[in-house]
């Protein structure tokens, strides 16, 4: 039985343990370039003893920006202070990956606790409130807060995108990233793409699933061309949209099994219905997991998921073992707990028994042992 605080290889990488550090937008850059909030908000994770540390979702153009805050890596002016961030979380036995996006029609929104509803994402922002403007596969707009009607993507933005995509993939590896993940949840321009709810397309890239997914498959296609062999490549993607006429689980499993074709190493199933209003999802405890196991019993690809704590009980280390001990995932990804709790691996390892498989940093543990 593998254990959560056992190593896990991908490709010529080695986490040092299963426990990921999900991404998480902090809304605090400006002009995209990352700084001191990010080095501590990343590096604390890493001292805590988190085996991989995901960064946020990075916008790999400005219009793919959810809101002004968000980082980006759309030029070369960004790699500097991101390579601080790398190296900071290396030295600390930390993996450090980074989540590549584009927000589609979601961008353009105002900082989530500037006009926002509590715990989501703001508002849009209209051209003449400082917001820019947005593009999506379809012009159907979001609703509720993001009433605005994005641009229908002509070819030529098509193809842009997929090159900002690629430029980012090479200034990621340039910046020292050894973990990248394409962001196609959340209902951002990927998903955006392979849902039949927001992509009413005609064209190549509309109708069938095929031309659903193609926009995923070619950046895909171009970010392996760009991310090198031995680093591990990732996408965070819905399982389905729980919404009738919807994304099924039965596309989410061949989508992974082209993808995996692709050189994707790891699936992660974050589907919490984001793509349109109306979504009936199955919330609870550890609901994205059952679909993530379907996808690793069907596809030889490795999987992960987040949402594992209980709101009741919290993150229970026995709990968030199982699920790599049974086979259910073989990554865990830990949000919210870690925000209020870096140090949460040191204290599953002490829960579970296992604190000869993790180690604080000198500076702490020479005064603990
Ligand atoms: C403040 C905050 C920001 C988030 N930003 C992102 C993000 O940038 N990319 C992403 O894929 N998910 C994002 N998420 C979702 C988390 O990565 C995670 O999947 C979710 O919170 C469920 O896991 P948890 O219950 O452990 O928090 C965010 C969540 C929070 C709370």
């Amino acid at each position: 039985m593998t254990h959560l605080f056992e190593p896990l290889k991908i490709r010529e990488v080695t986490l040092r343990n299963r426990i990921g550090m999900s991404p998480m937008c902090q809304y605090w850059a400006e002009d995209g370039l990352a700084n001191d909030w990010h080095l501590v908000h990343l590096g604390s994770r890493a001292i805590g003893g988190a085996g991989l540390v995901v960064m946020e979702d990075t916008a790999v153009s400005p219009d793919g920006r959810i809101s002004s805050g968000d980082l980006g890596i759309w030029s070369d002016e960004h790699i500097k202070p991101l390579a601080r961030i790398t190296n900071f979380l290396s030295i600390h036995g930390a993996v450090p990956g980074i989540q590549l996006g584009h927000a589609g029609r979601k961008a353009s929104c105002s900082l989530p606790w500037e006009g926002g509803k509590p715990r989501s994402e703001g508002r849009h922002l209209e051209l003449d409130e400082g917001g820019w403007e947005i593009f999506a596969p379809s012009a159907i707009p979001f609703g509720d807060e993001r009433p605005r009607i994005p641009k229908e993507m002509t070819i030529e933005d098509i193809n842009s995108i997929k090159e900002a995509f690629q430029y980012g993939a090479r200034r990621a590896y340039q910046a020292g990233f050894k973990f990248l993940m394409l962001h196609a949840s959340h209902g951002y321009l990927f998903q955006e793409f392979y849902s039949p709810i927001t992509n009413h397309r005609n064209d190549q890239y509309g109708g069938s699933f095929e031309n659903r997914i193609r926009f995923l498959l070619e950046v895909v296609r171009l970010v392996r061309q760009e991310w090198p062999e031995t680093l591990p490549l990732s996408v965070r993607l819905a399982a389905q949209d729980y919404i009738e006429g919807g994304w099924t689980l039965e596309e989410a499993i061949q989508l992974s099994q082209l993808l995996k074709n692709e050189g994707i190493d790891l699936i992660d199933n974050m589907a919490f219905g984001a793509v349109a209003t109306g979504a009936k999802v199955p919330f609870g405890r550890a609901f994205l997991v059952a679909d993530a196991t379907t996808i690793k019993q069907s596809v030889e690809v490795l999987v992960a998921a987040s949402a594992l704590s209980d709101p009741d009980n919290g993150t229970q280390p026995e709990f968030i073992n199982e699920q790599i001990a049974s086979g259910n995932l073989d990554l865990v990804f830990l949000g919210r707990e870690l925000l209020v709790n870096p140090y949460w691996p040191q204290q599953a390892a002490k829960a579970l028994g296992q604190t000869d498989k993790i180690s604080l940093p000198v500076q702490y543990a020479h005064w603990l042992k």
